[in-house]
């Protein structure tokens, strides 16, 4: 028999993606949408369960009778630290407790927290593995790690898993749309030194597939995984890989140096505050953007559960390329 899927944070870039993997292999979905939501066209049949994080009530009614939890709601932008309390740490915690009141038997809750939980590698070949002691440098990153670690606290009650995943790409992604944008003006404009930097990276359908064989394989449950690409990239691979689709001929490259990206990140911080949205960039923001190797290895993911990201970063940017380009966000 089909399972039932309990998917939250289901309007959202990798959220869209997960909806459409579950629907083809032929499950049962069930969303959890919160108040301020909208929910744009979902796959035929799916349930959806409107609430809030913090009322117990539909909580209960969302993780009732599902087979499997992919948690997948979270903000990377948050004004402060309560900005991220409330939208990384909150809906675990309280939807850990739905699930110990009202489905002792489930058989996994997936939550789906960052690179930025670990923190950046020392170096950009290998990277960070699971073994590491996590050092976060961003607000967010630690948001994510307090939420692992009330997952890692219950998991002799609830079969948790943790995924980690790194910077992830493709249709209908907002962030890393906005290099491709400068990239087809033929300017590059990067935070930190762009000859040291180098990126795990991960194709979001491959990113998906990891997340559903990790909340499948009996050995991830109570651990913690990477699912990422089977190696680094430099800003040079990236660029040669969108040359072709985006037909740039010259490229005039500016790489920010630390004191600039944290006067920067200050300024648009302030007036973030100032109007009360998050900034693109915040003082808090700039931590991370300077840092050299957001690298992770792929290795335990494939030992456990036979993981692979099979999409080469050319075939996936050259995907993500053509979508920008049918829906006019190029
Ligand atoms: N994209 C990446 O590169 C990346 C990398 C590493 C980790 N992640 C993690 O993967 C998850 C999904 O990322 P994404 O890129 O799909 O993000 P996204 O497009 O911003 O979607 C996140 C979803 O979370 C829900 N949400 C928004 N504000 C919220 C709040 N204040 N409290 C609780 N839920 C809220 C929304 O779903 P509803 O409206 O349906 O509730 C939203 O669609 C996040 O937890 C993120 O931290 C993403």
């Amino acid at each position: 028999m089909a399972e039932t899927i309990l998917v939250t944070g289901s309007t959202g870039f990798i959220g869209a993606r997960m909806l459409d993997y579950l629907a083809k292999e032929g499950s049962k979905i069930r969303v959890f949408l919160r108040h301020e939501s909208s929910c744009g066209a979902l796959p035929e049949g799916v349930e959806v369960i409107r609430g809030s994080f913090s009322d117990p009530g539909p909580l209960a009614l969302a993780v009732s009778g599902v087979d499997r939890i992919v948690h997948l709601a979270g903000v990377t932008k948050a004004l402060d630290d309560a900005g991220y309390e409330a939208g990384n740490v909150m809906p675990v915690q309280n939807l850990l407790d739905a699930v110990t009141l009202h489905n002792p038997d489930l058989k996994r809750f997936l939550f789906v927290s960052s690179l930025t939980a670990a923190g950046p590698a020392s170096e950009g070949i290998s990277g960070v593995s699971e073994s590491d002691v996590p050092h976060p440098v961003s607000a967010y990153g630690r948001s994510k790690l307090r939420a692992e670690t009330l997952c890692l606290e219950r998991s002799a009650d609830i079969p948790v898993t943790i995924v980690r995943p790194p910077a992830v790409y493709g249709p209908g992604d907002r962030d890393v749309l906005q290099v491709f944008q400068m990239l087809a003006k033929g300017v590059l404009v990067t935070p930190g030194s762009a000859v040291r930097q180098r990126f795990s990276m991960i194709y979001v359908d491959d990113l998906v597939s990891g997340i559903m064989m990790a909340a499948r394989s009996d050995k991830a449950a109570g651990r913690v995984y990477y699912v990422t690409s089977l190696r680094s990239y430099s800003w040079d691979e990236i660029i040669a890989a969108s040359q072709p689709l985006l037909g740039f001929k010259k490229l005039h490259r500016v790489s920010l140096p630390d004191p600039l990206v944290f006067l920067v990140g200050s300024v648009l911080g302030s007036a973030g505050l100032l109007f009360g949205k998050p900034a693109l960039i915040s003082r808090d923001k700039a931590n991370e953007l300077v840092q050299d190797y957001w690298v992770c290895s792929a290795e335990q993911a494939r030992l456990d559960f036979s993981f692979t990201a099979v999409t080469a970063l050319a075939e996936g940017i050259a995907k993500t390329i053509s979508w920008y380009h049918r829906k006019g966000w190029l």
